[in-house]
């Protein structure tokens, strides 16, 4: 019986690759999905060799059937664009297709993403089987999302793409003195005198070229996901979605620009060596929902092991089941793995699968399957619910691709130090938004929140500098760390002193910087402790609002005595000057007093364990509490309360086996 797919519901499902099969395996396939209780499959993206064997010849009637076969038993279907994965024909027929690596060297057939996206003949393919796709599956009730190619990836340096970068350029410069100037291009002559003779950056470059560059790609990857995004927006039925599978903080292009044209977004959940950790995966989590502030898909995650890192262990038994509520807890409407079963060739032939090369369950569907039956118990509770915080962090891919292009410390990693915010934030069980920091136009999109963090945010425009500002002398709390507020959005140094344009609301300027080959002491108030890899040297330039938290002790000379921490006061608000990289038993005491002051308090759970809430549209509270480690933990509840995963009711306090979840809302 077909379902009625608009219903909201949590989604449960597998990539499925009907074309590595004999059609008479099908069924087999689809009622193992069935007794797993998944209700979803993600197909085709990456079979264009089957959907357009030859040139113009569209063969999609195999793809109807899967996903009617598919419908019959309950799942919905998630269609894939295939241009991930050019076929043959495509690649050897059409000069233009294959990218160019940084050293000249076109790229091969036969992995994926080998396609420039400025080619004009990969473009009008890809128009033809989109076009053809959203034709015959657009309107088709059984289809209930799409999502354009895989993983975008792909950095192209021919020289279309160069003349291309040349053009943009002209386009957002106007004139090259214009550029020359914002660049400093005097510096080693490399002045401009016409635009054939910018160059695409290889290595190490000019800062505002560079910067340029990354802008470059993430427009005409945009575009070239536009081509795609705009017909199937001709042929969707309303309540269809598009999506994109982001890789977390894989940073080649700016996902936030990339974002305003789908609908949702995903991510691919994958560990590789080693085990979850769930405080780093609850930032990515909060990342991907942030690239358009809303609930999103786990589009793909592994199921037990992957093919492709160091050791490829196996997830405890237990643990992939966590890995999947805690996606639920942060906002994910649709936890899906990758892959069904193992294909006898290509390349991933050890990879985690539901089903092995045998077409029989691995001992790893049974976990799937109990995860399946506990989505089908709350997917009605569960459904329109979203995660609401009063604490936000900021990202910035364009200072982080800044700072990674000039670290000055080795170690120096922004998304290390970004975690080094989240981590304890997260350990407190206080829920956070990750907003995009290049993004925002004003102080209104910051008003829910009482706290902002904004680790190393290098680049501080005009624009965002006016909404912090509102944003504080409104009342807000926001945290400025080491590296912030240094340069300008040519990615130049600011003509003034850090945290530039908002350092009369710090209260105090950067004297200089240090990169520390060792770690320097620390002492405030409410701890002492040491700074790591990083120091920076305060001049207080306020007389007035500003309290020392905490100062470096004897060291280098000098940064002796000198002011590390401090906090101003500004309107109603206040802003925080991080000058250290605070060793993490200093870090988490700072956090806390932050968010004190904020009057936020924490949810102290046992190690361990994550503490998360959804809202329901109507105001109700669903509370999800996992235990992330393999021993039995017990914490106290403040109310009785309805546990809906095993069906009782339970009082005073919980007691969570290891990896136990449970999923409770309050009762009387
Ligand atoms: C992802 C990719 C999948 C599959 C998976 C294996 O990056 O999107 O198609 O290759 O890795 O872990």
């Amino acid at each position: 019986m077909t379902d009625n797919f608009s219903t909201p519901r949590l989604y449960l499902g597998s990539a499925y690759y009907p074309e590595h099969w004999p059609e008479d395996r099908w069924p087999a396939d689809i009622r193992l999905m069935k007794e797993a209780n998944l209700n979803v499959a993600r197909l085709a993206e990456f079979a264009w060799s089957t959907m357009e064997p030859a040139e113009g010849d569209i063969q999609l009637d195999w793809l109807e059937r899967a996903v009617d076969l598919l419908a019959e038993n309950g799942i919905a279907s998630v269609l894939g664009t295939p241009t991930a994965a050019p076929p043959a024909w495509l690649t050897s027929g059409y000069a233009d297709v294959f990218a160019i690596d940084e050293w000249g060297r076109p790229v091969q057939h036969g992995n994926r993403c080998h396609y420039c996206p400025t080619s004009p003949s990969m473009i009008a393919a890809s128009v033809r089987i989109v076009r053809a796709m959203a034709e015959r599956f657009g309107q088709n009730p059984k289809v209930i999302g799409w999502q354009t190619d895989n993983e975008f990836s792909r950095t192209c340096y021919c020289d279309r793409c160069r003349q291309l970068f040349q053009q943009f350029l002209a386009r957002r410069y106007g004139t090259l003195d214009a550029l020359n100037q914002h660049w400093s291009t005097a510096y080693w002559s490399q002045t401009y005198n016409n635009w054939d003779q910018i160059p695409i950056p290889i290595g190490g470059h000019n800062p505002g070229l560079m910067l340029e560059f990354k802008r470059f790609i993430t427009a005409t990857n945009r575009q070239f996901q536009k081509y795609q995004v705009d017909i199937l927006r001709q042929h969707l039925l309303p309540g269809v979605w598009i999506t994109h599978n982001y890789m977390g903080w894989f940073d080649g292009f700016d996902h936030y620009d990339f974002s305003e044209d789908l609908d949702m977004v995903s991510w691919d959940y994958y560990v590789g060596t080693g085990h979850h950790d769930y405080l780093s995966h609850g930032a990515i989590h909060d990342l991907t929902r942030g690239f358009k502030q809303k609930n999103y898909w786990v589009m793909e995650t592994q199921p037990g092991c992957v093919n492709w890192s160091g050791i490829n262990n196996m997830l405890n038994k237990g643990e992939a089941r966590v890995m999947a509520w805690q996606g639920v807890a942060h906002g994910a409407d649709g936890i899906l793995y990758w892959q069904w079963r193992s294909a006898l060739g290509g390349q991933e032939q050890y990879h985690g699968t539901l089903v092995d090369q045998s077409g029989q369950p691995r001992p790893f569907y049974e976990e799937v399957q109990q995860l399946g039956k506990e989505f089908t118990v709350v997917s009605n509770l569960i459904a329109g619910s979203v995660p609401k915080a009063r604490v936000a962090m900021l990202n910035s891919y364009e200072s982080r691709w800044s700072i990674h292009w000039q670290r000055h410390h080795r170690d120096f990693d922004y998304v290390q130090h970004f975690n080094h915010y989240y981590r304890p934030l997260a350990e407190m069980n206080y829920p956070v938004d990750i907003l995009s920091a290049d993004h925002i136009r004003d102080a209104n999109e910051l008003s829910q929140y009482k706290v902002i963090f904004a680790p190393a945010l290098l680049i501080i425009t005009d624009k965002l500098a006016e909404a912090l500002k509102a944003y504080i002398s409104r009342g807000g709390h926001l945290v400025l760390t080491i590296r912030c507020g240094m340069k300008d959005s040519y990615n130049a140094l600011l003509p003034m002193r850090q945290p530039g344009l908002i350092r009369e609301l710090a209260g105090v300027e950067v004297e200089d910087f240090y990169a520390l080959d060792e770690p320097v002491p620390i002492k405030g108030p409410r701890f002492s402790g040491q700074s790591i890899q990083w120091a920076e040297h305060l001049h207080q330039i306020s007389k007035l609002k500003l309290s020392v938290l905490a100062r470096f002790e004897q060291c280098n000379g000098w940064l002796d005595d000198q002011l590390a921490i401090v906090v101003n006061g500004y309107g109603q608000g206040v802003i925080y000057y991080v000058g250290a990289y605070l060793d993490d038993k200093s870090q988490n005491s700072l956090v806390d007093t932050i968010l004190r002051t904020a009057l936020l308090t924490p949810l102290i759970t046992p190690k361990g364990v994550e503490h998360h809430t959804r809202t329901t549209p109507e105001g109700a509270e669903i509370h999800f509490v996992i235990n992330h480690e393999r021993e039995e933990k017990v914490l106290p509840i403040p109310w009785p309360a309805w546990d809906h995963l095993a069906g009782q009711r339970i009082e005073k306090y919980i007691k969570l086996p290891p990896y136990g979840v449970v999923v409770l809302t309050q009762t009387t």
